[in-house]
């Protein structure tokens, strides 16, 4: 077991690295060095074995525990995400060749009929990047057919991808999670990039969807929505991972917020940005003085319940882009800004262990990793980091 010399150390060396209180370019130049870092660290202590991928990090561990990659696993495309984005910050080809070799194992993804909507998720932080990176045409092919078999989950009578096949017994019927919408970029980039068109039309018609029924008037989400397989009718909408049926968990808002940008950036349709901005708002007016939410906003124990520094990276890197298209986009960048600097001065691993970032929650309800650090934060954190950087 690797031990650090915790955390005397590392608040000194945020604050000797002058982030804290730098130039937007010079916080974004210091935090994606301590990314690039934290990765060569990693990878060192990792046995370079690609059928099994970082995971999570309990709070006073040190390193990576893997999972042995399988359909099953939804969180395998982002530690290939993060060498992508982290050999992208710093031109190492070492970094690079790393990448491609954590890619190559998720071919099998690609080949096989979808476990559930996850694909989408494993295949575009991984071989979507590798792809914007490399041109290479192997990555491209690798994405159009995991966009054919996300698009078999497709359900024209109620107009939504299935989320988890596995579990329409019990919910009673065809599920929709809020995550899902991530998946929606699999489907419009393969569209634009030798695809069918009609994988754009299924993933339009998700989105109008999930509007509808995976929302309140409100603009909090509900992270589960239910309807009738053959007949397409919605019956109800609930939680799975949040709090409560009525309240509002902050990855699945994140996870809104991501996806509703995302739909602009690709249809241009307006009613997706003002949609996007009303629950943008209702996100940010609920936030906690540092920014960073807790695990749910609805949770009564507030303060004493464990953060969510996903949710933040994922905001902070959607809000990077939201600003582009608003006349108001400075008040998103300034949020977003004050996101990052507070997950890096508050929330930074560096001096504690491998990962970018401590303090995600992945399924509270669940008692499955409360308070750890996990690999999704980090691809999320080094996304919005590079969107920082290439404003400046
Ligand atoms: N997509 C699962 C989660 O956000 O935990």
């Amino acid at each position: 077991m690797i031990r650090y010399c915790k955390n005397i150390i590392m608040p000194v060396l945020v604050l000797l690295a002058g982030a804290s209180c730098s130039s937007e370019a010079d916080f974004a130049s210091v935090a994606l060095e301590q990314c690039i870092g934290q990765t060569r660290l990693a990878l060192s202590h990792l046995d370079g074995d690609n059928m099994h991928s970082p995971r999570n990090i309990a709070p006073g561990d040190s390193v990576w525990s893997c999972r042995e990659v399988s359909q099953e696993l939804w969180t395998e495309g982002f530690w290939p995400g993060v060498l992508w984005y982290a050999y992208e910050a710093s031109g190492d080809g070492q970094l690079r060749k790393m990448a491609a070799h954590y890619t190559e194992a998720l071919e099998f993804i690609a080949k096989q009929p979808a476990y559930d909507h996850d694909v989408g998720f494993i295949i575009f932080p991984s071989c979507g990047n590798a792809y914007r990176l490399t041109g290479e045409e192997y990555y491209r092919t690798l994405v159009l057919e995991t966009a054919e078999r996300l698009a078999e989950l497709f359900n024209p009578a109620v107009g939504t991808l299935l989320s988890w096949p596995r579990e329409i017994p019990a919910f009673g019927g065809h599920n929709t999670i809020m995550d899902n919408l991530i998946n929606l970029e699999t489907l419009f980039w393969a569209a634009q990039n030798g695809g069918r068109p009609e994988l754009r039309d299924i993933a339009v018609m998700h989105a109008d969807t999930t509007m509808k029924y995976n929302f309140r008037p409100d603009g909090t989400s509900y992270h589960v929505a239910v309807y009738d397989s053959v007949s397409g009718k919605h019956k109800y909408s609930c939680t799975h991972q949040g709090y409560s049926d009525d309240s509002m968990w902050a990855r699945g808002q994140a996870w809104g917020i991501y996806g509703y940008t995302m739909c602009y950036r690709f249809t241009r349709e307006q009613r997706y940005l003002d949609f996007v901005c009303k629950i943008t708002d209702a996100y940010l007016d609920r936030l906690p003085e540092d920014m960073v939410p807790y695990w749910d906003f609805m949770d009564p124990e507030i303060p004493n319940v464990s953060r969510d520094a996903s949710a933040a990276a994922v905001v902070a890197s959607a809000l990077l882009e939201l600003e582009d298209y608003v006349p108001d986009g400075r008040r998103y960048h300034d949020a977003a800004v004050k996101m990052l600097r507070s997950l890096h001065d508050n929330y930074n691993a560096v001096g504690t262990n491998d990962a970018f970032l401590l303090h995600s929650t992945g399924h509270r309800p669940a008692g499955s990793e409360i308070d750890y650090s996990i690999i999704y934060a980090d691809y999320y954190y080094i996304e919005a980091l590079l969107r920082l950087k290439s404003k400046n």
